[in-house]
């Protein structure tokens, strides 16, 4: 049974930002019930990458988890790469899955269809997301609507595979549902405020990053692009780049965007307001960043493979005996 299980899986695409925290980490850390949270290190190659800057990322990740707080007392904090169940059901699945619905997810035919350096795990990459959330009979998925696709193929295959391939004990799979999660803020890049603050952006004068200084967060909110028109009002379609920072304070300062507005005339203040709410709220991870030994985190990552090894390993059992294995 998969009551309340919840899964929520970062990849370590770049480096963890502000939005990251407030869109995933900080509703993980509140998060009860039966909660996997991992590092989708193997989702991180499926475009060219460094090894070394990949090792790099996992190590910052790994230890962010722990210093936002995630509790590896009432949470499996695990790398998807350890658990080599994953790769098991995601071969599985591609024995489920069919070419044409791959080639039709938007991210594939967006960032590689046609393209002659197209790695075979782009196209692949949304069985490996379905393999992470039906090993865990998870009932409920929180994504943003750049993921519901995939989500929706999660959900295809393993009506397929309970459908062609029944287990002596009834479905294999628990049929996911979509779940479109209340958050704080969908903030925007600073420099350009048409797109989202993301960690894999190339300009990081528009990013805030997890460990950035109080000084480079500072600099980055005062020079965030607002607009030429006076005073401060939320209008986000005219407005977006100062209803951003409106966002943005709103979700670190415990003020509602109307307290913003009512006590704040000119951008430089209310600048200055928001950089302080946002440093108020980084400043305690980076310290505990620098103070968790790394050792420990290593040991913190080793316990939570086995916790989901032990959770996994059922389900890629019940699906190799359905499929005659
Ligand atoms: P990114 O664009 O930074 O690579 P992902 O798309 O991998 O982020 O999403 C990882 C998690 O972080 C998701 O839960 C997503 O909702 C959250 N998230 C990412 N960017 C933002 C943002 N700009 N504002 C709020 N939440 C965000
Ligand atoms: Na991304």
């Amino acid at each position: 049974g998969g009551d309340g299980v919840q899964l929520s899986l970062l990849t370590p695409s770049g480096r963890l930002t502000v939005g990251n925290y407030l869109g995933a980490l900080r509703p993980m850390r509140e998060a009860t019930g039966r909660c996997f949270f991992g590092i989708s290190d193997l989702h991180a190659m499926t475009t060219t990458h460094r090894p070394d800057l990949l090792r790099a990322r996992i190590a910052e990740f790994s230890r962010l988890m722990i210093a936002v707080g995630l509790d590896p007392d009432r949470q499996v904090i695990f790398r998807q790469s350890a658990v080599p169940e994953h790769t098991g059901l995601h071969y599985l699945l591609e024995c489920v899955a069919r070419v044409g619905e791959l080639g039709r997810m938007i991210q594939y035919k967006e960032k590689g269809r046609g393209r002659p350096d197209t790695r075979m795990s782009l196209l692949s990459y949304p069985v490996l997301m379905a393999a992470d959330i039906l090993l865990y009979q998870a009932e409920k998925i929180p994504v943003g609507d750049d993921q519901t696709q995939h989500v929706e193929l999660a959900r295809d295959l393993a009506q397929r595979f309970n459908r062609d391939y029944p287990g002596s004990d009834g479905d294999v799979f628990t049929v996911p549902e979509v779940i479109n999660p209340k958050i704080a803020a969908r903030l925007k890049d600073l420099q350009d405020p048409a797109v989202k603050m993301s960690k894999s952006s190339t300009n990081p004068a528009g990013v805030i990053y997890l460990l950035d200084s109080p000084e480079t967060i500072r600099r980055k909110i005062k020079r965030a692009v607002t607009d030429s028109e006076p005073g401060i009002s939320y209008r986000p379609d005219e407005r977006p780049g100062l209803a951003n920072l409106l966002d943005l304070g709103a979700a670190t300062s415990g003020l509602t965007v109307q307290e913003l507005i009512n006590s704040h005339t000119s951008f430089g203040t209310l600048k200055n307001t928001v950089a302080d709410a946002v440093i108020a709220i980084i400043e305690p991870i980076r310290t505990r960043y620098a103070e968790i030994d790394p050792a420990e985190v290593r040991m913190i990552f080793a316990r939570g493979a086995e916790q989901a090894r032990a959770a996994a390993a059922p389900t890629l059992a019940a699906a190799r005996d359905a499929i005659g294995l």
